[in-house]
């Protein structure tokens, strides 16, 4: 009697883990679907309430939505998360919508002021391109890297960030991240020298960009006629001489590719370096999502510490997610990102459906000094974070189609 007994509990308590089993038992998963039904929802919301050409960009403090036109930093981020979508989700209309929001950035390749055109065409174009294999995105692609490499002054050994106000030749630490679109554009496009340029420019950057510490300035300005370092100074940091939240982001992802793309074992070294300094920093807080700037100091409750960036911790978690698949032990850095990505998909970021503008984090902040999108939803933060997914379900290689279903 007793077994018989025993026997139907052991059964009952299998019958009702098998239904109350999360996606997949062993890790536990449920937060990562969470995600992934929150991504399907605010981007085919978005993608409706938005207009190609016009895409998200921030939420302004009275609400209302900050669009991002062709010529903004920022256009390529809302088709590249509609393209990321695409693939976390399978959703064929996120598809669909994400080459609309894309061919409407096409004349973003006649673009010759700026650095950004990475950002701009490559999130754009360049996953348009990777995922459908369509040629007819290349002719932008083609033209908007010629642009890129064409800011290149080889007596100084960098590419020009910004034309506009008083610099003389200023680079800044986020120009990092515009080189894996010269990676890719040198083989795509056999231009052996772009990948020259690209590989110049990271090690320029090594000598002039970095502290004792491995911290980051911000802008490094150079004299274009000698190639001298005039000035290191901050644009969106809190003093000339401390560590910018995003800075130390882009500084971690750029080294990281550039390691990926050259084996050039100095590229490792500072990216495992900027990676240290990141991991080890005694102000993170506990979650892992920094505050705007690694050198606010607060003394009040963690709660009620300065904005925080969760930007900044997106694209920390992506490029540590890369470097944990390049070196021996990459266990630390792949644990790290996975605390970020759980924190991201908590309540405290991750939006709840229809809320939120249809962005789908919460709490970056862009420019603190300048008052302008603080502690609010921002286009990048969203792509870098759907990103870091893609590459941490490819790393524990999650059957998507399952976890999608569930
Ligand atoms: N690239 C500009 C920024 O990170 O705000």
């Amino acid at each position: 009697m007793r077994k018989a007994f025993c026997l139907v509990v052991v059964a009952a308590t299998l019958v009702f883990k098998c239904y109350a089993a999360p996606v997949q038992d062993h890790p536990p998963l449920n937060w990562l679907k969470k995600a992934t039904d929150v991504i399907a929802f605010q981007l085919n919301k978005a993608a409706e309430t938005y207009k190609p050409g016009q895409n998200p960009r921030s939420i302004n403090p009275n609400g209302t939505v900050r669009t991002a036109g062709v010529t903004d930093w920022t256009t390529g981020f809302f088709p590249g998360s509609l393209w990321y979508g695409y693939e976390l989700t399978g959703d064929k209309k996120l598809a669909e919508k994400a080459k609309a929001f894309t061919l409407a950035l096409d004349s973003a390749r006649h673009i010759t002021n700026t650095h950004d055109l990475g950002f701009m065409l490559f999130c754009s174009y360049g996953n348009a391109y990777r995922i459908t294999q369509d040629k007819t995105y290349l002719p932008a692609l083609e033209e908007g890297a010629k642009n890129l490499a064409a800011r290149f002054n080889p007596k100084i050994g960098v590419i020009r960030s910004w034309d506009f106000s008083w610099w003389h030749y200023p680079v800044i630490i986020d120009n990092m991240i515009n080189l894996e679109y010269l990676y890719w554009s040198s083989k795509e496009f056999n231009k052996p020298a772009y990948a020259t340029i690209a590989s110049t420019h990271a090690t320029t950057t090594i000598k002039n960009h970095f502290r004792k510490d491995f911290s980051s300035y911000h802008v490094v300005d150079y004299d274009p006629a000698t190639g001298k370092v005039l000035r290191k100074a901050t644009h969106q940091g809190l003093t000339n001489e401390s560590a910018w939240a995003r800075g130390q982001a882009w500084g971690l992802y750029g080294y990281t590719m550039c390691f990926e793309n050259t084996k050039n074992p100095a590229f490792l070294a500072q990216a495992e370096n900027i990676a240290k300094f990141i991991m080890n920093h005694p102000r993170t807080p506990k979650d892992k999502i920094p505050v705007w700037d690694y050198d606010v100091h607060n003394a009040l409750e963690e709660d009620e510490r300065a904005p925080r960036d969760a930007s900044a911790a997106a694209v920390i978690a992506s490029a540590l997610l890369d470097l944990s698949t390049q070196v021996k032990d990459g266990q630390k850095y792949f644990t790290y990102a996975e605390d970020i990505l759980k924190s991201l998909s908590s309540d405290q970021y991750l939006a709840k459906p229809d809320e939120n503008k249809y962005f789908i984090l919460k709490h970056s902040t862009g420019a603190m000094l300048y008052n302008s999108e603080i502690d609010t939803a921002i286009d990048y933060a969203d792509y870098y974070y759907l990103e870091a997914l893609k590459r941490y379900i490819a790393i524990k290689k999650i059957n998507l189609k399952q976890l999608v279903k569930s």
